[in-house]
């Protein structure tokens, strides 16, 4: 009787609890933001505007942002020590990235730390150059089918200008106004509003990664500045449809590459290297977060597939949030309600049902 019931128990999938040291890894995927880069935009009244020139200019990963990723990949090398190959394989390892030069240079810094060249695969003329060139693929950004948060989406606009224009908004961004307006005299900028103060934020938290001294205007309103550009967080991701129409397709290749990985396949790794609106859209499909705030540079989800010794397959899901300056860390997260260690099918059911995956 004891056995049926804990046969029963375990085929309905119900009050199992597994510890993780009872599992193996069998394949590790990662999607993660750009690391620090330089500010997006020129501000009318910044005295410090060209110093980013020498990291080509607008938008572009700094060296800090490149070392924020090598360390990263240290840190997620010894952390996968006993499960990763200890060198590059082309046949255990894929990477993918957004076709932009910040995703781009961020996934080539990662991997530069989590697979060194082996004796047979060192190349280069000079010795000290312990660098393996680990290929990175991508796709045109209008026309990419797997990260597609750059393409056109009448749909998502139309869902976004809604919540745009709820009466809550527009009465907070109101109740605003005479800040905004404040910022606007203040920053020299002319368009900002409830959401385009994520200007301002932005140029905040690069400066402050790169020790640089913020703009007296900013740390007096610091906080409320911060909390206006989190909100813009939530409000572009209130729906769940919002958050697929952005994070869906890269849902599905990730429970593709399981599956794959379930019925045979040799791959160990795979890397994705995207925006911070991929990470919030990851946060709202499975139900990780209910406080909506800007995802850090280089933050992101570690989906492990694992299994157990009767060959069971189980999802754990990792979240990463490290501000620029805090060592790395990843934080076990419940996704759709699922246990820490989620069995497979339940996990596959809960994106079925909610994401028509
Ligand atoms: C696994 O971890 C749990 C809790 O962390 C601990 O109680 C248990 O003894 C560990 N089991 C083994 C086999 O190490
Ligand atoms: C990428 O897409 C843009 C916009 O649709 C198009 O103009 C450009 O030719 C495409 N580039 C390539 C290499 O296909
Ligand atoms: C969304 O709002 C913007 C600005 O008001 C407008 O230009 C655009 O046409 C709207 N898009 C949709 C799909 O409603
Ligand atoms: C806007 O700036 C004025 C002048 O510095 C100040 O008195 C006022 O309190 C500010 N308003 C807000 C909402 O920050
Ligand atoms: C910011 O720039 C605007 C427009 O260029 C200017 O009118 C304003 O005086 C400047 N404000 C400060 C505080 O420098
Ligand atoms: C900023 O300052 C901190 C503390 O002094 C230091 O650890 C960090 O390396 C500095 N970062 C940069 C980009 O200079
Ligand atoms: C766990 O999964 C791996 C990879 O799919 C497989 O090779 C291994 O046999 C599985 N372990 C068990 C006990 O079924
Ligand atoms: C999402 O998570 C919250 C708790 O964080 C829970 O109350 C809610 O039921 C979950 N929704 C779904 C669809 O799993």
């Amino acid at each position: 009787m004891k056995l049926l019931i804990f046969v029963l128990i375990n085929a309905l999938g119900l009050g199992v609890s597994i510890s993780e040291n009872e599992t193996k890894v069998v394949l590790v995927q990662a999607m993660f933001r750009h690391g620090i880069r330089s500010v997006l935009l020129k501000y009318p009244n910044d005295t410090k505007g060209s110093i980013w020139d020498k990291y080509g200019g607008l938008g572009q990963l700094t060296p800090v942002g490149m070392r924020q990723l090598y360390n990263f990949g240290t840190f997620f090398r010894n952390k996968y020590q006993s499960f990763l190959n200890p060198t590059y394989d082309r046949t255990r390892v894929f990477a993918r990235s957004t076709d932009y030069d910040r995703t781009l240079q961020s996934c080539y810094s990662f991997l530069s730390s989590v697979y060194k060249p082996n004796s047979d695969q060192r190349w280069a003329p000079v010795t000290d150059l312990n660098w393996l060139p680990i290929p990175v693929h991508t796709a045109n950004l209008s026309d990419d089918r797997i990260l597609h948060a750059n393409a056109e989406c009448p749909r998502y606009d139309e869902l976004r200008n809604t919540s745009r224009s709820t009466p809550e908004y527009l009465a907070l961004q109101s109740s605003n106004q005479n800040f905004l307006d404040n910022m606007t005299r203040l920053s020299g900028l002319t368009n900002l509003n409830q959401y385009m103060i994520w200007q301002i934020a932005d140029k905040a938290m690069v400066e402050e990664a790169h020790n640089l001294t913020l703009d007296q205007y900013i740390i007096d309103n610091y906080d409320r500045i911060m909390e206006m550009n989190d909100y813009t967080f939530y409000i572009d991701f209130v729906t769940d449809e919002m958050g697929r129409l952005i994070s869906g397709g890269l849902l599905n290749d990730i429970v593709n590459n399981i599956k794959k990985k379930v019925s045979g396949s040799k791959n160990e790794l795979y890397i994705y290297t995207v925006h911070d609106n991929y990470v919030s859209g990851m946060q709202k499909i499975l139900n990780t977060s209910t406080n909506f705030v800007q995802p850090n540079f280089a933050s992101g989800f570690v989906f492990e597939l694992r299994n157990d010794t009767s060959g069971n397959y189980y999802i754990q899901v990792l979240y990463k949030n490290n501000k620029p300056w805090e060592p790395d860390h990843l934080t076990p997260v419940k996704v759709n309600g699922c246990e820490f260690l989620c069995p497979l099918n339940q996990f596959y059911q809960k994106q079925q049902q909610v994401h028509y995956l």
